[in-house]
């Protein structure tokens, strides 16, 4: 009997980095999953080029504000997927895409949720928040994705220590093997919790 796959759509502004790891959840066989489409908001994001190598449709939306949000929505109607993934979606998901896809947006962030999540928070500036305020650990967090920057259930977290002499690169550097980790897991789990 055919297996059958749950569809998603990515939504991506820089460099797309968290693509291949679950492309290779995907081929493993680890993720029973398709990515129906990469949509990006970003012209320069290396998401567009992951998207020709992985063979999935890509789509840039570069307007700005309602009309990238109308382009997006009709988009994710017409491609109709059960799930979206943010990975490094710096825009706000708009308000009927948050509604329509209620528990079914998840997204990764660089720091162990509540801390350091909101509007302003994201990459580098992250790290070099956790460092100055002397944190002794920091990590990533997979969570569902709510009207409210980074407030959503948390699905998955892991926790690493913080060095001395870490910076906000090697902080980075370190999360990120986490984020690896743990976002095709979070999406198994997302996936067992949301079987039919
Ligand atoms: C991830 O590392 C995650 O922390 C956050 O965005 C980062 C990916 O950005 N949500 P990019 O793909 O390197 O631009």
């Amino acid at each position: 009997m055919a297996i059958v796959k749950s569809r998603c759509i990515v939504l991506c502004s820089g460099n797309g980095s968290n693509i291949p790891h679950i492309v290779h959840g995907i081929s493993e066989g680890f993720l029973p999953i398709e990515i129906a489409r990469i949509i990006t908001n970003n012209p320069k994001s290396k998401s567009i080029e992951l998207a020709q190598t992985y063979q999935i449709k890509s789509t840039i939306l570069p307007q700005e504000n309602e009309d990238r949000n109308s382009e997006l929505i009709n988009l994710v109607t017409e491609e109709n997927p059960d799930f979206i993934v943010l990975a490094g979606y710096i825009k706000k998901i708009p308000k009927e895409l948050i509604n329509r896809f209620k528990n079914k947006i998840l997204n990764i962030h660089p720091s162990l949720l509540p801390k350091f999540g909101g509007k302003g928070m994201y990459g580098i500036h992250v790290h070099a928040a956790v460092i100055a305020a002397g944190e002794k650990i920091s990590g990533a967090t997979v969570h569902l994705v709510t009207e409210e920057y980074d407030e959503g259930k948390i699905i998955l977290q892991e926790s690493i220590p913080i060095e001395a002499n870490d910076t906000p690169d090697t902080l980075s550097k370190k999360v990120f093997d986490i984020e690896k980790k743990i976002y095709p897991l979070a999406i198994k789990i997302f996936l067992e919790e949301n079987a039919p």
